[in-house]
């Protein structure tokens, strides 16, 4: 029996199913644990991490886990941990692909339909009792259907909202690392930008004041991947001077933004707090993955969802 920290209380009944082989210990708060909560638990010898990717798991941290076999991290990336680290010292690092793709993909439809229909602004109008009658000119929005539609990153969660693109008529650009368009050209051609690339040292920032530039003054930006990839300072000037025309994000940088960040007085911004998997079948079927990251690994076998497969040799 192995001890077991999970950081968060997770949907679904996966981490009774740890509990039924390891020991565990389950923070209870919504909020994380302090990083002085999580190095107590990995110096008092915790074997099994399951992280959430709130959770800054270092270099540091990790030289002071003696006895830490695996971290199973609750989410797709793996950015948040210190994978090279873990790697060092043959710890695996498990994540939750593909289960969330879908799921994913349909959020950054709702955000791109949205925010081309200005969707939050005609809820507010009609909660306030702002709206009088129906007008030829009242919030007038974009087409989506048969617009150009620019996908930076074309890994999993790129190509399941490129399907979707097609029951609308788009055209569709990609940038990725393995080919496509120059990411010059996607962002000059875009009626819609949206963000689909991990965060990576290049890829942060990689949307800063020159691709913002870059994009036509009626475009939106889309961002369902990691907040940092965007320049927020700059994107929050963008919006405030009319240089696009709107951006819908579901994560931004930091998280969450201060209530009087800049960005959020921007106009044309729909933001919501990082909800691309919050469905409940999503959310379980990752708690069930990283559950069994975690049990292989204790267990001596290969995890299934690993992110730095070299640790087996
Ligand atoms: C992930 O798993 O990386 C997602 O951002 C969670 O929604």
């Amino acid at each position: 029996m192995a001890r077991c920290f999970v950081t968060r209380t997770l949907p679904g009944d996966a981490v009774e199913r740890l509990a039924r082989e390891h020991d565990v210990e389950v923070w209870p708060d919504t909020m994380p644990p302090s990083r002085d909560e999580i190095a107590r638990r990995l110096e008092d010898g915790v074997e099994g991490l399951l992280t959430l990717l709130t959770d800054a798991i270092d270099g540091d941290l990790l030289s002071r886990a003696p006895a830490l076999r695996s971290i199973a991290n609750y989410a797709v990336g793996s950015d948040n941990v210190d994978v090279d680290a873990a790697t060092a010292r043959g710890v695996p690092v498990g994540t939750t692909p593909d289960v969330l793709t879908e799921t994913t993909a349909d959020l950054t439809w709702a955000l791109m339909l949205a925010a081309a229909r200005r969707l939050a602004e005609g809820d507010a109008v009609v909660r306030s009792g702002g709206w009088r009658t129906w007008e030829p000119n009242g919030l007038l929005g974009r087409d989506v259907h048969g617009a150009t539609l620019g996908l930076v990153g074309v890994g999993r969660i790129g190509g399941a909202v490129a399907r979707r693109a097609e029951g609308f008529g788009m055209e569709v650009l990609r940038h990725g690392r393995s080919g496509g368009v120059a990411l010059d050209e996607l962002l000059e051609r875009s009626d819609f930008v949206s963000l689909h690339c991990p965060l990576t040292e290049e890829t942060r920032g990689l949307v800063g004041e020159r691709a913002l530039g870059r994009m036509r003054p009626t475009a939106v930006l889309v961002n369902t991947s990691r907040g940092p990839i965007v320049d927020t300072d700059a994107l929050a000037g963008a919006l405030h001077d009319g240089r696009i025309a709107a951006a819908a994000l579901d994560v931004t940088d930091p998280e969450p933004l201060p209530a009087d960040h800049p960005l959020l007085a921007a106009p044309n911004l729909l933001v919501v707090p990082h909800v691309g998997s919050a469905t409940h079948a999503t959310r379980a079927a990752m708690a069930d993955m990283a559950v069994d990251n975690l049990l292989a690994a204790l267990a001596g076998k290969r995890m299934p969802y690993c992110a730095n497969p070299e640790v087996y040799g």
